[in-house]
């Protein structure tokens, strides 16, 4: 225990222990088809921002962003883009969505079917920095827990030892980056980092992966700035459902309010609660665990 909920352990990966035997189902049932693509990301790496860019570039022939009724002014990119065997994306309802189904996972490589591999699933992996995305973890977990807030501090030594839900961080960055070398063309690795530096060739580039690259005439036309425009932190944040609305769990209470998903939306914001020597470890840490991957921070 130590986080707002006991984890158990399941192939070397912890889970949240209320959720393991659904994520455990996964491996065994989840049926991946050859046009599935499966936005993965380690929790708090910018998951609800890439559903958000993943969705408005891959329906934009269907729904016009401008108008009030499109999916993202009424409910949360969480909710558009189902978590496979998790909340929203019970495995009978992923059967009755129509091809190509848009899917996400916090799981690791290891725990889902070797079929997304063996099929050839196109999977978008995003990862942010390790010290933001643990600092976001914290402020998030906190604000979800019923409990006692815990400790930066506490929540860095565990971190740190692998021990947070979907962890150890570094071996599901790994895990996915490995899988990116050997399927380059079916497997596209992000970084939160350069979403933030280049939103629009991060949309560009997302756009042709999706198999609905830009037009000539939407680039003129201002497309690109107007999804990435209408993705940001501040425009989702600012969108009513997001301001009010949350997930509810059976029963139709709401366990995440939409508005604990967008905080603050930086780069390095670390250094506002970390010490520099908690700082340097972290990397110190990294550096070790990523040695020889070609995967840095
Ligand atoms: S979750 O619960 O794991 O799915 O959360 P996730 O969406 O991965 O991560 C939440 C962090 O992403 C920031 N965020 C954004 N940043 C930039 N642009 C957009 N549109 C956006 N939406 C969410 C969010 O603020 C969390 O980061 P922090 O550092 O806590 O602000």
């Amino acid at each position: 225990e130590g986080w707002s909920t006991p984890l158990t352990l399941h192939n070397n990966f912890w889970l949240r222990s209320h959720m393991a035997q659904k994520f455990m189902l996964v491996r065994d049932n989840f049926k991946p088809r050859r046009d599935d693509i499966i936005l993965a990301t380690h929790p708090k790496s910018g998951t609800t921002w890439l559903k958000a860019l993943a969705f408005t570039i891959s329906t934009r022939s269907r729904y016009d962003f401008a108008d009030a009724d499109h999916p993202l002014r009424t409910s949360n990119p969480q909710r558009v883009v189902p978590f496979i065997g998790a909340v929203g994306g019970d495995l009978d309802f992923l059967e009755t969505l129509p091809s190509p189904r848009l899917l996400s996972t916090h799981l690791p490589l290891s725990l889902l079917p070797p079929a997304v591999s063996a099929v050839g699933c196109r999977v978008v992996y995003l990862c942010r920095e390790p010290k933001d995305a643990l600092v976001s973890r914290w402020h998030f977990d906190n604000k979800m827990s019923k409990g006692d807030p815990i400790t930066l501090d506490d929540a860095f030594t565990m971190f740190c030892e692998g021990f947070s839900p979907f962890g150890p961080f570094w071996d599901h960055y790994l895990q996915y980056w490995e899988e990116s070398l050997a399927r380059p063309q079916e497997v596209m690795f992000l970084r939160y980092e350069e979403i933030v530096s280049d939103p629009l060739k991060v949309a560009r580039k997302l756009a042709s992966f999706l198999d609905a690259p830009f037009t000539e005439e939407e680039e003129k036309s201002g497309v690109v700035d107007q999804v990435v425009s209408f993705c940001s932190f501040e425009s989702l944040r600012n969108l009513d459902v997001n301001k009010t609305g949350g997930a509810e769990r059976a029963g139709g209470k709401i366990f995440i309010q939409h508005s604990s998903l967008f905080r603050k939306g930086k780069v390095g914001d670390w250094v506002n609660h970390m010490t520099k020597e908690m700082g340097e470890k972290m990397d110190r840490l990294v550096e070790e665990k990523l040695k020889g991957s070609g995967l840095e921070f």
